[in-house]
């Protein structure tokens, strides 16, 4: 999910990305930024950049790899339900399946929410998920990933309430032993998670199917949800 794979994937959607493409200068805000592979490109490109994750070993993760690279980052830790900062944000990205964590729909609601009023009037939410379509395509093959140290991590995905959310399991093999991690989260098709952003007061709702503005369509592996704050 970290791998310094997906960082070089990153840097580079980062630097050439329409839907990334914002003027220097800008405060963007990583909400749920983990080990902050969007943090140093975001930074490197002139941005005023925050980081917020729950998870302290995560942020230490952030906070080295900015050291590292001698990026200029704000890391804070907090709760992505209760976090907000009236008008800080030009920018707010919620990237790589961050969103829909809360077992209340209300919850997950509240998270639009938050970030709309951490938006500057005029700024942009970016929420990006699994979309449930695409998820429907190649779900129930479970997925195996070797790594380097001779270990398995087994992923399988189990849909829950009518396809209302979904269970991942990942299986960590290593020698003689099994351990086993799991997530909820819900899932949502473009029309749902267009209607919640516009429930939370967002205008201008799009909906693409990757980094440079392409369709969601039938092609997607991702769904990007892109609101604006209205003026
Ligand atoms: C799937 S990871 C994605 C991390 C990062 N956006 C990326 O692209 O690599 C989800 C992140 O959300 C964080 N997270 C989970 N629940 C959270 C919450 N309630 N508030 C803030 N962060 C949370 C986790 O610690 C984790 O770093």
């Amino acid at each position: 999910m970290f791998s310094g794979e997906r960082a070089g994937t990153v840097a580079a959607l980062v630097r050439d990305a329409a839907l990334l493409d914002f003027p220097a200068g800008s405060r963007v805000l990583d909400l749920c930024c983990g080990p902050g592979l969007f943090l140093v490109p975001l930074a490197a490109r002139g941005h005023r950049v925050t980081g917020v994750d729950l998870s302290p070993a995560m942020l230490r993760r952030a906070r080295a790899a900015c050291d590292a690279a001698g990026a200029d980052v704000t890391l804070v830790r907090a709760d992505m339900l209760a976090h907000t900062e009236p008008g800080a944000y030009d920018v707010i990205l919620n990237v790589f399946t961050s969103f829909g964590y809360f077992a209340d729909a209300a919850d997950n609601l509240k998270v639009l929410r938050n970030a709309h009023r951490s938006l500057a009037p005029g700024g942009r939410l970016l929420v990006d998920v699994m979309g449930k379509e695409v998820l429907a395509g190649w779900i129930g093959r479970p997925q195996a990933v070797d790594l380097p140290d001779g270990s398995v991590i087994i992923q399988r995905d189990t849909v829950l309430d009518s396809w209302r959310r979904l269970r991942t399991d990942w299986t960590l093999v290593r020698d003689d032993t099994a351990r086993t991690a799991s997530i909820h989260c819900f899932l949502y098709s473009a029309a749902e998670l267009h209607g919640l952003f516009t429930e939370a007061g967002f205008d201008e709702v799009e909906c693409f199917g990757d980094f440079d503005g392409g369709p969601y369509d039938q092609h997607s592996k991702r769904l990007i949800v892109r609101g604006r704050r209205p003026e």
